[in-house]
């Protein structure tokens, strides 16, 4: 049986942290230690400034660990796309903060003596099945007026089977995730930054100071970031304007050297995206509207049998694990000033398939904008923008977000929690209310209100993941209701009866 966890936390611990137990005061309080979060607190410390990094999980453990690594400035949306909706000039400064974010990260690595298996590799973006060569033209154009040196045409990428044309991207990176964080974190705690775990940010203020209650405990700060991933703090403007997506990955076993380490990923929609890591193969995608299917564990049978029809050479499945990303509806992160808050909170979210630069990108760019520089990256990643050229995207995504209130007139999953079974949850009616419950191995009930404490749409088992998932804007919940990932900064509300609370 593979393991459900990703191959980076079963290779590497996590960063050691304890709770913050005292009032702080700081000069930017950082929330959320995954790479967006320590990337912008490295780059602040290095500026001499002072740090307070929180996390109400372990250190690293949000969407980082989930990730599967490469590291590209190849737009997963494709250049051309980009081009269509923001215009040539917005198409260079994504190629040169993307081309820079790896750099940095090439750099910092060796300034800091971070062992995190990074290497730079060649990157290939192939034909999916059934796409034509011009999407390849296209791109490969559209690279060419980005201003990304080398990008080329080839015959067929470096795999055993014939892949057809393909698009090299060369100077690409790939690192162990874990790894460089614990890197990170030691280099801010090495410039006197403070880095607590376990610390859940309940609620942020802006204005002079900035405030963030953690509990009985308040950190004061001139500035504070928000890097949740998706932002805690804000209730409806950005995620107006993103959509999450889940993706999920396979790490398959192959004989030493059958495999090129080179990256990959392919046109498709959703598109399939490979990398090596020792002796394993890392494929992901089968990517789907979080909270919008219940297909989870068929996903990733799909993944393996679509690499078994290119590896044959592939032994068993070792690691399977899936994650979520935010879809900005014009294709580029979202980082900067909180729109409509006061001057001195900022976020960073809308990720994409392309977290890690964007989230390098938030380090450098926030960093400046908290100091006051001058950064040329501000107005492409404004989180204040208006993605007028998106409008028909957005308004798809909009109108599916209201359709899913309809889930509050339908029936449960099931009529009775009697048919659920062992490990697996489903949503059962009650009255007017709808009720998420989990009936965990040893067959105790767990029951909570299905309505997302954002803003109350019903969420949705996911038996891969064995999470409840929001289908309006990302929240998503472990099995027993805790939160995992925002907007909701909640738990789900516990719903438990009496005559419930034990079941065959
Ligand atoms: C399967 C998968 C594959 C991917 N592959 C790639 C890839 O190859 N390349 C790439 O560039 N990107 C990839 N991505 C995207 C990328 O990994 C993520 O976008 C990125 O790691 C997110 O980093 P982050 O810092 O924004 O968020 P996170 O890593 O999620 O960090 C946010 C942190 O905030 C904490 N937090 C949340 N709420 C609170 C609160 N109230 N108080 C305190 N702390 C809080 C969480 O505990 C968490 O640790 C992938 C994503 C997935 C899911
Ligand atoms: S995430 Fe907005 S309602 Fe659930």
């Amino acid at each position: 049986m593979p393991r459900h966890e990703s191959v980076w936390s079963a290779t590497a611990a996590l960063p050691e942290c304890g709770p913050i137990d005292q009032n702080l005061h700081a000069d930017v309080c950082v929330i959320g230690g995954g790479i967006a979060g320590l990337s912008t607190a490295y780059h602040l410390s290095k500026a001499g400034r002072s740090v307070v990094v929180l996390d109400d999980g372990p250190l690293a453990g949000g969407m980082t660990r989930m990730t599967t690594g490469h590291l590209v400035n190849m737009l997963d949306d494709r250049y051309f796309e980009l081009e269509k909706l923001r215009g040539e000039e917005a198409m260079r400064v994504a190629a040169d903060s993307h081309t820079a974010a790896i750099d940095s990260i090439d750099e910092i690595v060796r300034r800091e003596g971070i062992d995190c298996d990074f290497s730079r590799l060649d990157g290939y973006l192939l034909l999916a099945d059934g796409d034509k060569p011009a999407t390849l033209e296209r791109e490969l154009d559209a690279a060419h007026r980005a201003g990304l040196k080398g990008v080329e045409r080839v015959a067929r990428a470096p795999y055993q089977w014939d892949t057809g044309p393909a698009l090299r991207f060369p100077r690409q990176g790939q690192f162990h995730p874990l790894k460089y964080l614990a890197g990170l974190a030691e280099a801010i705690r090495r410039e006197g930054g403070r880095i607590f775990c376990h610390s859940h940010a309940d609620h942020v203020e802006g204005g002079v100071p900035g405030l963030v209650h953690v509990g009985q405990h308040v950190v004061t700060a001139d500035a504070v970031v928000v890097a949740t991933n998706v932002p805690v703090n804000n209730l409806l403007t950005l995620h107006t304007k993103q959509a999450p997506y889940m993706t999920y990955v396979i790490g398959a076993r192959v004989p030493a050297g059958s495999v090129p380490k080179v990256l990959a990923w392919d046109t498709g929609d959703p598109y399939h995206y490979l990398r090596m890591q020792d002796d394993l193969l890392i494929v992901g995608g089968e990517d789907h509207k979080s909270g919008q299917a219940h297909d989870s564990p068929q996903r990733y049978r799909n993944l393996e049998a679509w690499a078994r029809q290119r590896f044959p050479m592939m032994q068993e499945v070792a690691f399977m694990w899936g994650g979520q990303v935010m879809e900005p509806a014009d294709y580029l992160a979202f980082i900067g000033h909180n729109p409509m808050d006061h001057d001195n909170i900022f976020v960073a979210t809308g990720d994409s398939g392309m977290g890690l630069t964007h989230g390098t990108i938030a380090g450098i760019l926030l960093c400046d904008l908290i100091l006051g520089r001058k950064n040329p990256w501000e107005k492409l990643y404004s989180p204040s923008r208006v993605p007028l050229k998106a409008a028909a995207e957005l308004a798809r995504e909009d109108l599916n977000m209201a359709a899913q209130y309809s889930d509050w007139l339908t029936g449960g999953d099931v009529p009775s929690v009697d048919l659920i079974p062992r490990d697996s949850g489903a949503i059962v009616r009650r009255g007017l209310e709808k009720i998420a419950v989990y009936r965990d191995p040893e067959g105790v009930l767990h029951e909570r209100f299905a309505a997302c404490p954002h803003l109350g749409c019903i969420v949705q088992w996911n038996p891969g993941e064995k999470t409840w998932d929001c289908p309006c804007h990302g929240s998503r919940f472990d099995a027993t209701g805790h939160v995992i990932n925002g907007p909701a900064n909640h738990n789900l509300l516990s719903a438990k009866r009496p005559d419930h609370k034990r079941a065959a």
